[in-house]
Parts: structure tokens; sequence; C-alpha cells
């Protein structure tokens, strides 16, 4: 069985498989080269070819044990309508919901973009095998419910989603019905991406972190388990992997209530606390990235706390959150040695 998903179903390999958020992207020169080739991140990401190849990218050189479908979050928002842009050095762009009345009747409307995304996935089932990586499970993924809103809301990135968060308290049933709908349409789009050969799913709930106890249990905990139960009728035997970033204090019951199958983890937890996280599920994480960023002794003592802490349970490698820009790629081959040392 592929380490990673011998993993997720609960089995303890002598040393654990490594993957990390963000292992595609700016800090790799050949992503550089291609994304200038091609126009705009969208492009890339709309381009199945071109996706499958930078999703590639960092197996090839690290050999990694999970390939990440290379695509982003904000695909769904896109499918509804929302006019995603990216500007250079300036994040991502989103025609913002100021009022309640925009999410009545807000539904896919350029459903081309998941035939598109599918089709990279078809392309990495199919080159994975052939390019000799038989060991490397092929990640899908998806925003999470709250996430997603707080960018759909806000019309683009935020410190704090103050504007996300403010329309939540005020209209909690607009709020809902936009949860809802983001589930609906997840639930299709992950749907597609299974069918087409994604092994795993992971739902990144980025700023899960900024609410309130009884915000976390109604927004990012209820519609996650939403999402989950209705993908499980479909496939049940497709792991999904959460990962509410900065949960702090909420991990154990996202882990419990949520319906997900393991959990990955901020770098804010100390590998103590993760342990005893894995008394409930597998974990991955949590190497603070700017560990990886600085690289040398720091960065493998600090992954080497991890690994000690967490390898005699169920435990994937990765970071607290996505590879940082400047990081130099030899950094990533030298935490990749480290977690694969006997
Ligand atoms: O390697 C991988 O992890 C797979 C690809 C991936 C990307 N985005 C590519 C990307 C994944 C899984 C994502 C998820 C994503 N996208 C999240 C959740 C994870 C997280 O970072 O919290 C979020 C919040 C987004 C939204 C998003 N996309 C933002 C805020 C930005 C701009 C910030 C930035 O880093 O530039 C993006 C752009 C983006 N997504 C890039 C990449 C490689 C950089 C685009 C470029 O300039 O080439």
């Amino acid at each position: 069985m592929k380490p990673i998903l011998a993993t997720l179903s609960g089995q303890v390999l002598p040393t654990p498989p490594i993957w990390l958020m963000r292992q595609a992207g700016r800090y790799l020169p050949e992503y550089r080269a291609l994304r200038a080739d091609k126009g705009g991140f969208l492009d890339l990401v709309y381009d199945p070819v071109a996706a499958c190849e930078v999703t590639l990218q960092p197996i090839r050189r690290f050999r990694m044990d999970g390939a990440i479908l290379f695509s982003d979050i904000l695909v769904v928002p896109d499918v509804l309508g929302r006019n995603v842009r990216f500007t250079e050095g300036e994040g991502p762009k989103l025609d913002p919901i100021r009022r309640p009345e925009d999410i009545a009747g807000m539904k896919p409307v350029k459903t081309d973009r998941y035939d598109r995304v599918a089709e990279t996935v078809s392309l990495l089932a199919a080159a994975l095998p052939k390019e000799g990586f038989t060991h490397t499970t092929l990640l899908g993924f998806a925003g999470a419910p709250f996430t997603i809103a707080c960018y759909m809301l806000e019309g683009g990135g935020s410190k704090d989603f103050a504007a996300a968060r403010l329309f939540a308290i005020l209209y909690p049933d607009a709020f809902q019905a936009l949860l809802d709908t983001i589930v609906e349409t997840t639930v299709d789009y992950l749907d597609r991406q299974i069918q087409a050969g994604a092994e795993v799913i992971q739902l990144f709930d980025s700023w899960a972190g900024v609410l309130h106890a009884e915000g976390f249990a109604s927004w990012v905990i209820a519609p996650t388990q939403k999402l989950v139960a209705q993908l499980k009728t479909r496939h049940p035997h497709i792991p999904v992997i959460g990962f509410a970033r900065k949960a702090g204090p909420h991990y154990a019951d996202y882990a419990r209530q949520s319906g997900v199958d393991a959990i990955s983890i901020d770098e804010q937890i100390a590998p103590s606390a993760m342990a005893e996280l894995q008394k409930i599920c597998p974990v991955q994480g949590n190497l603070d990235p700017h560990f990886l960023l600085a690289g040398g002794e720091k960065m493998l003592d600090s992954a080497a706390k991890i690994k000690t802490a967490c390898q005699d349970k169920p435990f994937i490698f990765n970071l607290g959150h996505g590879v940082i820009k400047g990081t130099d790629p030899a950094h990533v081959g030298q935490l990749v040695d480290l977690i694969r040392q006997p």
C-alpha cells in the first residue's frame, strides 16, 4: 500500500511519509519559468497539461509521498460566478458579496472549470505510475466552506476577514445559505476529482482560526461535517484530511465531530500536543515553514522533534502552512532526507 494511504488507514510505518503544502510553486525555478510562459496564475490552473507538469515538478525533485493537484481553492467561487482574478503581487480578488440578497439564487455557472481540473487529475493519475512514482499518493483538494465564504464575502484576502465575520453575525440565515451552496458545489467538484483518480482529499480551512468558539462549531465543524458526510455517501473509502488552520483549542472537537479521517495541524501546536491528538486520529504536520526558509541545523532540529514525538502513531510529516516563496529548494531536499532516515 502507498505510505500515505497506509498511514491514513491506521498503520505506523518505519518512517513517516512526507509531502508539503505548496510544494509546487514560486520557490521552484522550473515553476517560475512555466508560469512566466503561461501568463497568469489562473491560466496555469486551467491548462491541464501545464497544471499536471507543475504538480509533478516537486515529485521529480524530492520523490514526495504525496502529489497534490496543482489548482486553487478559489476555483469554487470562480465556478459560482464571482469573477476570480489574480493580480501580480496583490493576491486574489473576487467580486465581493455585499448584501444578503446576493446569495439567494447563486449557482454554479462556469462548470467547464471543473472539467479542466478533472482533466488535470486524469493526466496525473496516468503520469505518476508512468514516471515510476508508484509510492506517491494523488491528493485532490478544495477549500472548506467557511474559508471559501470568507473570500467570497471579503472579495479577496484579509488579515482578519472582518467584513465576512460581521456579515455572518448580522445575517446568519444568509450566511448559512452561502455555506450550504458552497457545500453542495464542493461535493460535486470533489466527486469529479475522485472519479478522475484523486486518492485522498484535503480540505483547507485556512481561516478557521479567526472564529469564536460557537462560530467554530457552527461554521467550521457543522458544514465540514455535512460536506464529508455527502462525499462519503458517494465515495466511502476515500480518506479526507481536514486542515482547520490555527484551530488551537478546537482541534480535538474538530477531529471527533467533523467526520474527517485525519487532521492537518498548524505550527502553533507543540509536538507533545500533536501526539495527544493522535489518540483520536492520524495527524499531519507541522513544521513552521520559516524553519524551512532558514534551513540548516535549526530546521533539522525542529523537524526531528516533531518526528520523534509523533512517529510511533499514524503520522504524515508536513508543514504547519505552505512553503514560503523565497525558500531554497535545497532545504526541502535536506528535510526529506532527514524524515526518511530510519
Ligand atoms: O502545492 C500545492 O499546495 C497545491 C496548489 C495550491 C495552491 N493554492 C497554489 C497556489 C493549493 C493547495 C492552494 C490552496 C490555497 N489557495 C489556499 C489554502 C492554503 C493556504 O495557503 O492557506 C488559499 C488560502 C488559497 C488562495 C490563494 N491562492 C491566495 C491567498 C494566493 C495568493 C498568495 C500567494 O501565495 O501568492 C493564491 C495564489 C497561489 N495559489 C499561488 C500558488 C502556487 C501563487 C501564484 C503565483 O503567483 O504563481
